[in-house]
């Protein structure tokens, strides 16, 4: 049988984070967990649109419980005062959704001089996890889910000597690297769980070719780039729907069975229900995981250590 939305297991009592709360991807798991009875917490970055996706879950779900958290993904200051505000609730984290997301925009450096697709997709979540690490380890069975995509394939792993593509940038290496980063942090990320003992598991998914504002994002604000409108017009065409892309995120956030630094992607790559797939190749580089550890925490000055709570 297909995995749907419908066997999500009760949440009540559980408590999530979802990055890019505020649409596509992250508003469908918003709305799913909450549906469940999940505390979810709705970390974005535009709050108009933060309050308008709550107020698109309220009317069909009006038990949700929903709270809008300011991240700003691309400011570490902004990362680090958003994890300040999530861990002065007290609340034990059992599900972090990094979601959020940039793709093939122009070359673009963040506040802290990191290139922003690097900086949003990976590094800004890397950060954002090893923050919220004290909160996610006092959850019984504690879930990180990333998000990739196929860009993976295209990508290199990060060159320690020049993660920000400084004279080497284009916008498809940027997002290409930064989606295998997204895969070698999850997977590394699993692998330190289980060797520090502790209960919480890392899973990496890829959602699917969705419809969402990805693509359309990535034509204005490369003031309408040839491949990025191919992609546009691709994906109205024969993108699922978010509620279905999401499907994956969801599955790896709380199917019991889901398993830690495995890959769940569409069942025909890009459309279909979740299923787990294999991963290979540079997918599974264990020196490239320990480099990219070491510069994540180099550029971010946060050491991101794994130990079992005191
Ligand atoms: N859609 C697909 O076909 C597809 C395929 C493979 C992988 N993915 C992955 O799925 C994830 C979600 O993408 P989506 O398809 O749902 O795209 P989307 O509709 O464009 O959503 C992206 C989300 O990321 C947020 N975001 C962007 N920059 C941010 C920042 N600096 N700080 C905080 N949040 C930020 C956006 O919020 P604001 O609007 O406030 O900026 C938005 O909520 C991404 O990681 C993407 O790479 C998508």
């Amino acid at each position: 049988m297909a995995w749907s939305a419908e066997d999500i297991p009760d949440q009540s009592g559980r408590v999530a984070v979802v990055t890019g709360a505020n649409g596509g991807l992250g508003l469908e798991v918003s709305r799913e967990l909450a549906r469940k009875g999940a505390h979810v917490v709705m970390a974005a970055r535009d709050q108009d649109k933060a309050g308008e996706a709550r107020a698109s879950i309220l009317p069909e779900i009006p038990d949700a419980s929903l709270e809008l958290q300011p991240l700003d993904l691309a400011s570490l200051a902004s990362v680090r005062e958003s994890a300040g505000r999530i861990l002065g609730a007290d609340l034990d984290i059992d599900m972090l959704v990094n979601n959020a997301g940039v793709m093939g925009i122009p070359e673009r450096r963040t506040e802290d001089g990191f290139e922003m697709q690097l900086a949003v997709n990976h590094l800004g979540h890397f950060a954002l996890t090893a923050l919220l690490l004290p909160a996610l380890l006092r959850s019984p069975a504690a879930r990180v889910v990333s998000v990739t995509s196929t860009g993976r394939h295209t990508g290199r792993a990060i060159d320690p000597e020049n993660p920000h593509l400084e004279g080497r940038y284009d916008p498809w290496r940027a997002y290409g690297q930064s989606k295998l980063a997204n895969v070698h942090f999850a997977l590394e990320l699993d692998r330190r769980f289980r060797s520090a003992g502790v209960p919480a598991r890392s899973i990496v998914v890829h959602p699917g070719f969705t419809n969402t504002d990805l693509q359309a994002r990535s034509v204005r604000e490369t003031g309408g780039g040839r491949s990025q409108r191919f992609f546009r017009a691709a994906v109205i065409r024969f993108g699922m729907t978010p509620a279905r892309g999401a499907l994956a995120l969801l599955r790896a956030a709380t199917d019991p069975n889901a398993v830690g630094g495995a890959l769940y992607t569409p069942r025909w790559v890009n459309w279909g229900p979740p299923v787990r797939r294999p991963l290979f190749g540079r997918a599974r580089n264990r020196d490239a995981m320990t480099s990219l550890w070491e510069v994540s925490e180099r550029e971010t000055g946060i050491t991101f250590d794994v130990k079992p709570p005191a």
